[in-house]
């Protein structure tokens, strides 16, 4: 059967009908919202590249959580800039440490909110990189052993969801033992499984003040032309514990979030990164586009993809938007 017997327009003819027959809706329960915590009060300091996104002392993470989950959004995910860096960034795992402090405060005042912490050390060394340098290059093994320190200080303060982000190998095996050592075998670990060296991160490294200082993460992070190692990369993660994929950045990589929806049934994440979200922000200032439909278009794309979770900073506005 085909045309003039066959006319897909029939169910496009009304909003009712669109209703009926929409494959995919997007609902605040799939957004998790980002935010930065810095050391101080009162302090909310707009970061350049990211409209709309600020550094935030605890005082005004605090708000901003609120204001998240008052919107509909079940989850945040924080990133902490240190008050010091040093070569292993000790300050991580320090019981007083910024996200630590972020987290008791946010929990004490919105205790329904799945708080996550985005785990890795590029925010609190010097150098900028993701772990341990021994010759020039991040130590896998020894950049291990102080992931374990920093989960589970973080689960000393009440975090619900680690998000390991280094891309170690073992990372999450590592993480896992170190929690379950210490009597979290209940906190769930959202790995990013899956994350390419990429240009689209550049904003974040602004906000997060975590640039490396030299060379690059190309020996950690995969290479944006690997689709077969996306999968081996998972399937690691799923064999040592993780009990959430993700996948980023998200745009430039929806074919893998697909992959990785059809080849597991774990829950997929996606995170629309700083880059992603720079583009569709100047070419909004620019009156380009229509920013609010390229935004829902832009994050339904993930979720018909196949991403259960979407981290974005528009998390909190389009939640609104959704109500
Ligand atoms: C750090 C980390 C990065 C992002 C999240 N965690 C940057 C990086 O790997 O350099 C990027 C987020 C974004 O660009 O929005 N491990
Ligand atoms: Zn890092």
């Amino acid at each position: 059967m085909t045309f003039p017997i066959v006319r897909p327009r029939r169910l496009r003819k009304t909003e009712a009908l669109r209703r009926m027959v929409r494959e995919t809706r997007l609902s605040a329960d799939n957004l998790m919202q980002p935010l930065f915590v810095v050391p101080g009060s009162g302090i909310d300091k707009p970061v350049s590249s990211m409209p709309g996104v600020s550094q935030l002392s605890v005082d005004r993470a605090v708000a901003a959580a609120g204001r998240a989950r008052d919107a509909g959004c079940p989850s945040i995910i924080l990133f902490g800039i240190p008050e010091t860096k040093d070569p292993v960034g000790s300050s991580s795992w320090d019981s007083d440490g910024i996200v630590q402090q972020a987290t008791r405060a946010i929990k004490k005042t919105h205790p329904d909110l799945c708080v996550v912490a985005d785990v890795c050390f590029c925010e609190y060394t010097d150098h900028g990189h993701c772990g341990v340098i021994e010759n020039g290059d991040v130590h896998n093994d020894h950049t291990l052993e102080n992931l374990k320190k920093q989960v589970v200080a973080l689960a000393e303060s009440g975090i619900d969801m680690m998000a390991p982000s280094g891309m170690m190998d073992g990372m999450v095996k590592a993480i896992r033992s170190g929690l379950d050592g210490a009597g979290f075998s209940d906190l769930p670990i959202m790995s990013y499984s899956v994350k390419f060296a990429s240009a689209y991160y550049g904003p974040f490294r602004e906000a997060a003040e975590s640039a490396p200082s030299f060379g690059d993460r190309r020996t950690y992070q995969m290479d944006p032309s690997n689709a077969r190692e996306a999968l081996r990369e998972a399937r690691l993660d799923v064999a040592e514990g993780a009990d959430i994929l993700m996948v980023k950045p998200a745009l430039a990589y929806l074919d893998l979030i697909k992959d990785l929806r059809q080849h597991f049934d774990q829950p997929i994440a996606a995170y629309n990164v700083s880059g992603e979200m720079a583009m569709v922000e100047a070419a909004a200032a620019n009156g380009w586009i229509d920013r609010k439909r390229v935004i829902i278009e832009t994050l339904t794309s993930m979720h018909r993809a196949g991403a259960d979770i979407i981290l974005t900073y528009w998390a909190t506005e389009v939640a609104q938007w959704l109500r």
